[in-house]
């Protein structure tokens, strides 16, 4: 399974990179806002500087919503760097922009997808990846991780090529619980993928071993 990191912040992209254990970026219209990048030339360049730090798929959100518009951003945000996967909504504009861009040798990113029925759609139109957010539906008091459950059988069953890219994730129990579902895919902020790291019984562990090392070396 690999790990990406969900932001558009470069220092973050920076921190995980260093990491060894990165594999590639999402971001979205808000991640950009976020870190104040607005205007075409500067979405562009910060793309360009993304794809300069990880050597990995990054997602490039279109912002049209109807599917010319979505066709010419799709091949604008492509010509960027080979690396870009042109993230492009669940929607019906989004569905046939989807399947004219794999037609055309690019490849993309089904966003926004809260269904198993959603992700059969993206599959059938050629999606690379499809991003059920997990997270988003838990706040909605259903299980997230029963969608990842769904999609993953289905696209076993049906011999779907489409690989599952978890989103929304929230936490080090999601991350493990999609790779035990079969992810090829998670993509989390920083402070998720640093929790990965964590566990009491190794902090405790390394301070006895490195007590005992001093006693016996002192
Ligand atoms: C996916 O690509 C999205 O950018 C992201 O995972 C959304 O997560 P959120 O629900 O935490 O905003």
């Amino acid at each position: 399974m690999r790990i990406f990191i969900d932001t558009a912040s470069i220092d973050e992209i920076k921190e995980a990179h260093a990491l060894g254990i990165l594999d590639g970026v999402t971001t979205n219209p808000s991640l950009m806002a976020k870190e104040g990048i607005t205007g075409k030339d500067n979405i562009i360049d910060h793309y360009k500087r993304i794809c300069e730090i990880v050597d990995g798929d990054v997602s490039a959100e279109v912002i049209s919503t109807d599917f010319e518009g979505m066709v010419r951003e799709g091949e604008e945000l492509a010509k960027i760097h080979d690396n870009i996967i042109v993230k492009v909504p669940m929607t019906v504009d989004g569905v046939k922009a989807i399947h004219h861009l794999y037609e055309n040798d690019i490849p993309t990113n089904c966003t926004l997808v809260f269904s198993a029925a959603q992700a059969i759609l993206a599959a059938k139109a050629g999606a690379y990846l499809v991003s059920p957010f997990i997270g988003r539906i838990d706040d909605t008091n259903w299980e997230g991780m029963d969608l990842i459950d769904q999609i993953a059988e289905v696209y076993a069953i049906q011999d779907f090529e489409t690989e599952i890219l978890a989103a929304s994730i929230r936490s080090s129990k999601h991350i493990v619980q999609c790779a035990q579902a079969g992810a090829d895919v998670v993509t989390c902020p920083l402070s998720t993928i640093k929790g990965l790291f964590k566990h009491p019984l190794t902090d405790i562990g390394l301070e006895k071993f490195l007590a005992d090392y001093r006693k016996g070396n002192s």
